[in-house]
């Protein structure tokens, strides 16, 4: 593990001109530079890097970020791996942090075990290729199975020799440790207390991590043993769900071909490698994981499932769709003709007609799982109605809103349904995902109730009557809580100058304004990703105000040296006695004036490079459209002749948007309220409706006196 000083530096140094500099021809224009896009291809510049926010972005595909992010994107590596990458190239020498014993212990064992399946990894291979036993039976079998000497050497394939104690007996005579052995499934202990090898007389498919690390096997029986495969059992370095085979062997071919195959098995894909494509890899038989998507969303954004062509294919297919959709991933299905699997198809053909036999079979998700459903049902309405419900279901899990609604279009067409309806189908069944993500919320924010302490009580607290309902608050709420954050991340360390009991001027931080103002009215961020950020935010004041100090520090160091050099200056010039007072005069104001921009530079610059290079995806994603994005603030940016700079506004601008965002949380328990009195009167229960509708009234109430309360903001004069 990097300690975190290490990461601070890393951070710090990186520079976002010399990192992309290493990629990407750049030119200066203006207070920018643009390049040809790394990530996709163009023939005019769009993408942009900005020294001073040290982030880059192209604004057509709109990938970028910090120097972190574009290591991780270009390099395809993950967050840790980006940082060491960034390391070397400045020449800092990463410093492990300083581990506890049980760390220690935990990490030599993990070391221990790494290093014992690369020793057998080996083995294997030679067993392979050199013992009798091996040639003969092991690569015999894999010969007429079509598999190729390159392949073999590419996915070290091994074999394992048919005898009790093979290979436990030739690793202790290498000096490994039994308790290694068995940690990472080689071994195994009898009842008697002999250890046997795990497995015997298989050949053996290596399993890799990203990183090129063996961290399982498996091992494919050749006598028709019950058992086809026995695989390494989960262990500290082995936790199934995490990985996908081949993806060390492939992770090149993905980013370059911005496209991944994903199989069923290990000889699926050893067999399409073959036909060169090399872009693929295998769940290895079971449904599709939460980590094997993260693991295929750091290479690419686009997924191609190859199933077999039989009922358990498709269902199988059907099952990972929805999940690769949650994650953002653009997803397609090819089936193969029935009985034929990736494996045979490129026995059977040659690269050329599976190649094109891709071309002309790959179909969208939608369109195959339309297709594939309507199959099922013929004319029955129950049926079709069901899988109706299941294609919603699919389309409700894209999150991002333009794909959804093209897809929505898509679909009205082939399932012959209006597009009204899908619609308004699809906004209830968000509704249920917005609702999950809601009560999670509600779970975290449970132990913080102060009861009657004011009208807004926590937004989460209060079941929703409906889900469309629910649906319309967040779309009420998002943007308005989006403008708050967007002011914590982009200036989140910045002074603020607030008055106080006694009409004082005391000056805060941006961040502490804003959270003020939230616990007052006991607000919270209902949307999840903003809600972490503001915790980072809090976080990470106290490290601010260290280094903050330090700064500060260096910087007077600095100015007291310019004091100097200009005092030596004005005394060379020979000037009158008036003259030199003035001009030192001049000076003082000079570096006043330069140290107080370096200050706030540094403030504003602060929340927005650290939360950029954090090892949250999702909220790193966030920040760095959160300051990229041209902010719209046009309601409060009158016509005026000069062009404003958001950064001088924030006494104003802040205020206004905590403000309309209290509008909205009123508005919506407003809503909320109806809704709930519309239901008690629907369903004619006898609930008494009185309680109910005094509550409405009082919460009307508050937001028209909210409402004279932001007016009287809005007129009071400017400057
Ligand atoms: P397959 O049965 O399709 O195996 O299972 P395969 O890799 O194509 O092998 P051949 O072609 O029959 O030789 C797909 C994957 O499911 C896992 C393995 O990862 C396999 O590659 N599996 C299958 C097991 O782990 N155990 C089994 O008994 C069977
Ligand atoms: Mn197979």
């Amino acid at each position: 593990m990097i300690d975190k000083a290490t990461v601070k530096r890393i951070i710090d140094v990186a520079d976002i001109v010399e990192v992309v500099g290493d990629y990407v021809h750049l030119v200066k224009r203006g207070s920018n530079y643009m390049g040809l896009c790394p990530f996709h291809n163009e023939k005019t510049p769009s993408f942009s890097v900005n020294r001073q926010r040290n982030i880059c972005k192209c604004f057509s595909c709109g990938k970028g970020g910090s120097p972190v992010n574009f290591i991780m994107e270009k390099e395809g590596v993950n967050y840790h791996d980006a940082l060491l990458h960034l390391a070397k190239k400045y020449g800092i020498k990463v410093e492990e942090r300083e581990l506890t014993d049980q760390e220690r212990e935990q990490q030599s064992e993990r070391e221990s075990m790494l290093v014992v399946n690369e020793w057998a990894m080996r083995q294997m291979e030679s067993n392979l290729t050199e013992s009798e036993e091996g040639k003969t039976i092991g690569l015999q079998y894999l010969y007429q199975r079509g598999i190729t000497n390159e392949a073999i050497a590419k996915f070290h394939l091994g074999y394992a020799i048919d005898k009790g104690q093979d290979l436990y007996d030739k690793a202790i005579k290498s000096g490994y440790d039994v308790k290694h052995l068995k940690s990472v499934g080689l071994c195994g202990e009898s009842q008697q207390g002999r250890y046997y090898d795990r497995f015997r007389g298989r050949v053996i498919f290596p399993v890799h991590n990203p990183a090129g690390k063996v961290i399982a096997f498996g091992g494919r029986g050749i006598k028709g043993e019950p058992a086809k495969y026995i695989n390494s059992p989960e262990s500290q370095i082995y936790v199934k769900s995490n990985e996908l085979y081949g993806i060390y062997q492939a992770k090149t071919s993905i980013i370059r071909q911005n496209k991944c195959y994903l199989v069923e098995g290990y000889m699926d894909v050893i067999g399409m490698w073959q036909s060169g494509m090399e872009n693929v890899v295998a769940s290895s038989g079971t449904s599709l994981t939460d980590g094997q998507i993260a693991l295929i969303h750091r290479f690419t954004e686009n997924v191609t499932l190859i199933y077999d062509g039989d009922a358990a294919g498709i269902k199988a297919s059907i099952r990972g769709i929805d999940l690769l959709l949650s994650h953002n991933l653009n997803v397609k299905v090819l089936l193969l003709p029935d009985g034929e699997d990736p494996d045979s198809f490129s026995r059977n053909h040659t690269p050329e007609e599976f190649r094109e036999y891709i071309e002309n079979n790959e179909t969208d998700f939608i369109r195959f799982k339309t297709q594939t459903l309507l199959e099922g049902c013929g004319n029955d309405p129950i049926k079709r109605a069901e899988a109706i419900r299941s294609i919603v279901k699919s389309l409700s899990s894209i999150s991002d809103m333009i794909k959804r609604s093209m897809y929505i279009q898509d679909c009205s067409r082939l399932l012959n349904v209006s597009e009204n309806i899908l619609i308004l189908e699809v906004k209830k069944a968000r509704g249920e995902v917005v609702e999950e993500q809601r009560k999670k919320i509600e779970r975290s924010s449970a132990s913080t109730d102060s009861a009657e302490a004011s009208i807004y009580e926590s937004m989460a607290s209060k079941k929703a009557a409906t889900d469309k309902e629910d649906t319309t608050f967040c779309s009420i709420l998002r943007p308005l809580e989006k403008n708050v954050i967007t002011y914590c991340v982009r200036y989140g360390m910045s002074d603020y100058a607030a008055t106080d009991a006694d009409g004082e001027i005391v000056y805060l931080k941006v961040f502490q304004v804003i959270a003020d103002e939230m616990s007052l009215d006991n607000l919270t961020f209902t949307t999840p990703v903003y809600e972490r950020i503001f915790q980072r935010i809090n976080d990470m004041y106290s490290e601010y105000s260290a280094q903050r100090g330090e700064f500060r520090q260096e910087l007077d160091a600095e100015v007291q040296k310019r004091y100097r050099a200009g005092l030596d200056k004005i005394a060379s010039e020979q000037l009158s006695v008036e003259d030199i007072a003035h001009k030192e005069d001049l000076l003082k104001r000079e570096l006043d004036v330069f140290c107080s921009s370096r200050e706030s530079e540094f403030d504003k610059l602060y929340v927005s490079k650290i939360l950029s290079s954090d090892p949250d995806d999702e909220l790193r994603n966030e920040v760095l459209n959160l300051i990229t994005e041209k902010y719209n603030l046009s309601k409060y940016h009158f016509k005026t002749t000069r062009i404003e700079v958001e950064s001088d506004k924030l006494s104003e601008l802040i205020p206004r948007v905590i403000d309309e965002w209290k509008d909205g949380v009123l508005h919506v328990k407003i809503e909320q309220a109806r809704a709930e009195l519309k239901r008690i009167t629907a369903e004619n229960t006898g609930e008494d409706i009185v309680p109910i509708m005094a509550q409405i009234q009082r919460l009307a109430q508050a937001r028209q006196q909210f409402a004279k309360q932001i007016g009287e903001r809005i007129i009071v004069p400017k400057k």
